[in-house]
């Protein structure tokens, strides 16, 4: 095992630190995360270009804290975001809204409004009646607003169908056969900049040739609008690059990247900057979930290590039938055996991994790899379950930058009916 979690005789570490020194001090379940793996990854992929004009747009769904956002802010970072909250979130972790790109097929007035008034640098269209709006929506501002069309590429990503979103029957950007006619509309539109275009095709994609299948379409297509008269600044390649959970064996950031700007080059489009937007291959294996072993459980035919995350903490299991490596904390001598690793959400989905080799006990520690993307993003309060606290370390030392949640959070915001809803007005707050 290496990267930044790494065993150090029979305990595994992180950077400079035990985890099981954390844990003592926070509990679990907790997710913890390596500075130097998450901005050594964003490095990778912003070194890759070299001299070419680029941007790295990190895309914040894959884990929006604060903290997370705050760092690829100190390196320079743009963002790739999909809603209102995501573009306040990137603000108060100190972001350049310069620099952030803004996709998603439902973007409401209100999102639209917030985003312009924040001046960010495109908005990825991914349909006609979008197209429409934000014109109107510019208009009513009086604002000139930068347009990059997502196009659909039709390219099968090869990847779980929850998360491949370049095929025909995917709802998400504009068939690549309409995006002439639309972008010839475009120019009666006179509060929208035609700028761009982009495509994302899918999620944990382990290797380049889809990429290649949807990039080498993008780039056909810049040509034709290019010839009818449209001034390109840029091509976005979307995010998509996979990490190795099991035994991937992915592209290296500088492979996809280099296959990319020699595609350009070929084309004869080097003069257009290219913004990719991934979130997963930087993340990803940056994180880990501990969660505690609770109860040890056998049935005839199996048995659980019963653990104190579920599925509100870790959802891709249950979601994606997703396998992520899960170790020992401080490893046991003796004999291993195999157990189902559940959590105690009541659903039979509620498991961390399957028919798992483990010598354990309980009261141990147990930590749930490959973590750091979708995994706190998108965990939720089901079954009432508290959010997990989440650490940041760097090299020796470790800062809570997700206090574990008080019960109040739970509720807050609610009322019993016919309770009187507590009064929060300008002149009463803080008194
Ligand atoms: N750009 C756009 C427009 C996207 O929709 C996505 C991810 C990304 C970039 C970043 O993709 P990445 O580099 O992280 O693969 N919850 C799923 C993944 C959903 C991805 C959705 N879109 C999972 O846990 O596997």
């Amino acid at each position: 095992m290496s990267g930044p979690f790494a065993y150090r005789g029979t305990d595994l570490w992180v950077e400079q630190l035990p985890l099981s020194g954390i844990v003592e001090q926070v509990g679990t379940p907790c997710y913890v995360y390596s500075r130097n793996a998450i901005e050594d990854r964003w490095r990778r992929f912003d070194t890759a270009f070299g001299m070419a004009a680029h941007r790295v747009c990190y895309a914040v769904k894959a884990n929006p804290s604060l903290a997370v956002l705050g760092l690829l802010a100190g390196l320079g970072s743009g963002f790739d975001i999909v809603s209102e909250g995501e573009l306040r979130r990137v603000r108060r972790a100190g972001g350049d809204p310069r620099k952030v790109v803004f996709s998603g097929v439902g973007k409401t007035v209100a999102e639209m409004r917030y985003a312009i008034g924040e001046g960010i640098d495109c908005f990825n269209v991914e349909s006609e009646s979008e197209l429409e709006r934000l014109e109107r929506t510019a208009a009513a501002m009086q604002a000139h607003v930068r347009v990059s069309l997502r196009v659909n590429p039709d390219v099968d990503p090869d990847t779980h169908p929850y998360i491949a979103t370049g095929m025909r029957d995917n709802k998400f950007g504009i068939p690549i056969a309409e995006a002439p006619r639309i972008a010839a509309a475009m120019k009666g539109m006179r509060h929208l900049v035609l700028v761009g275009l982009d495509c994302h095709i899918g999620s944990q994609l382990v290797s380049l040739a889809p990429f290649e299948d949807a990039f080498a379409r993008i780039l056909e297509l810049a040509q034709m609008l290019r010839a009818s008269g449209h001034r390109l600044e840029h091509l976005d390649a979307g995010g998509g690059l996979g990490v190795r959970y099991r035994d991937e064996d992915p592209p290296e950031p500088q492979q996809y990247v280099d296959r990319l700007l020699a595609m350009l080059a070929e084309r004869g489009l080097s003069d257009l900057a290219l913004i990719i937007e991934p979130g997963r291959a930087i993340i990803g294996e940056a994180g880990i979930l501990v969660t505690t072993v609770e109860y040890l459980k056998s049935v005839p035919s199996r048995r659980f290590a019963i653990v104190d995350a579920g599925m509100n903490d870790l959802l891709r299991p249950a979601l994606y039938d997703a396998w992520h490596e899960i170790v020992p904390v401080r490893r046991r001598a003796g004999p291993e055996s195999t157990y189902d690793v559940v959590g105690p959400v009541c659903e039979s989905a509620d498991f961390l991994g399957r028919g798992r080799q483990l010598c354990i006990m309980e009261g141990d520690l147990l930590a749930v790899r490959t973590a750091g993307a979708y995994g706190s993003s998108m965990g939720s309060h089901y079954n009432s379950r508290l959010l997990p606290p989440e650490i940041l370390v760097d090299g020796d030392r470790f800062e809570i930058v997700r206090a574990r949640a008080a019960y109040e959070t739970l509720w807050a915001g609610e009322r019993t009916m016919g309770e009187q809803a507590p009064l929060v007005t300008p002149l009463s707050r803080g008194k």
